[in-house]
């Protein structure tokens, strides 16, 4: 049987520690066609995940791959403060080169329009990890462009799982609701992958001495990544590896359980707000409620033990 072709994916992130394990599990595998990186505020300020993102290229030895900057705040409120677990630098004070090239001067929104324009429908698939206000104003401001995304696969929500932010609510999703709201009504080909799934993926101890004791210096950054992400020096497992879940399903679906849901966004002002209800009168969307945690940990040691980038020792 022939390989799948690789996927043409356009990477939306707030690196962010579990961003930035994702990210470079993409760039180690040979499935993922990057095409760009679109930067959002979320677990740091703008600037941070810019860099950060930039960093993350830098260190893989793909400083071919563009870096855009999207929203520095969310469509209509005030921007979530730095969240601490990520440190100061956003990626866990783990020693990563600076950036090899500056972020591209075109907004990130104005370049994914441009590229979906020019890409054939269907084909480009945006792999979401941080708020969704960049693909919000491309829903609103270039809605044709929008049309023709083949997949949107988004790190958000809670279902049947109590939040991280509030009572109900995901952080990315609370970070931006109404963002969350526009893009969860689109009708766009939307994957969600809440915390009912990303909490059963957690990387425990040994795993991360296998994966730093591995000679691919992309295994061995990921293991720096997740040592830096563990709660506590007793803790036996690390925070869930929300984002990765994200690159997980789009390698290998069949690790995870997917229902169609009918869901609205919480807008409101109370603590609910980013909230996911279910609502026959929502908008149906395909969401992730079960996952095979160590499938999942097995695929992402794989992926990165197999990296084969120039990656530098970082
Ligand atoms: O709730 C988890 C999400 O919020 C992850 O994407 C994490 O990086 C933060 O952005
Ligand atoms: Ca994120």
């Amino acid at each position: 049987m022939t390989p799948a072709k690789p996927r043409l994916t356009v990477i939306d992130t707030d690196p962010g520690i579990d961003d930035a394990i994702g990210i470079l599990m993409a760039l180690a595998s040979p499935d993922f066609t990057i095409a760009g990186i679109m930067t959002v505020a979320g677990n740091i300020g703008l600037e941070t995940t810019t860099r950060n993102a930039g960093r993350l290229l830098a260190f893989a030895g793909r400083g071919d791959i563009p870096v855009f900057q999207g929203a520095a705040a969310p469509l209509s409120r005030v921007g979530p403060e730095p969240l601490n677990l990520h440190g100061e630098d956003g990626i866990g004070g783990v020693a990563l080169p600076d950036p090899a090239r500056l972020p591209e001067s075109q907004h990130a929104v104005e370049w994914l329009a441009d590229f979906l324009l020019g890409e054939p429908a269907g084909t480009v698939d945006v792999l979401a990890l941080g708020p969704l206000t960049n693909l919000a104003r491309l829903v609103l401001e270039q809605p044709e462009a929008a049309r023709r995304i083949g997949r949107i696969i988004a790190m958000g929500g809670a279902i049947h799982e109590h939040g991280n932010v509030g009572p109900c609510s995901e952080f990315n999703l609370w970070a931006d609701p109404e963002a969350a709201a526009v893009v969860v009504e689109s009708g766009l080909p939307l994957v969600l992958i809440p915390l009912d799934v990303t909490r059963r993926v957690r990387a425990t101890r040994d795993f991360v001495e296998t994966l730093a004791a591995s000679e691919k210096p992309m295994a061995s950054m990921v293991a720096s990544l997740i040592e830096s992400y563990f709660e506590a020096a007793t803790n036996r497992e690390s925070r869930p590896l929300h984002d990765p879940c994200v690159m997980l399903y789009a390698l290998a679906p069949e690790l995870f359980r997917i229902e169609e849901l009918r869901l609205c966004v919480d807008t409101g002002g109370s603590d609910a707000a980013g909230a996911l209800a279910i609502d026959p009168e929502g908008s149906p969307v395909q969401v992730a409620l079960g996952v095979d945690g160590s499938g999942a940990l097995h695929l992402l040691a794989r992926c990165l033990s197999a990296g084969s980038t120039s990656a530098s020792i970082g």
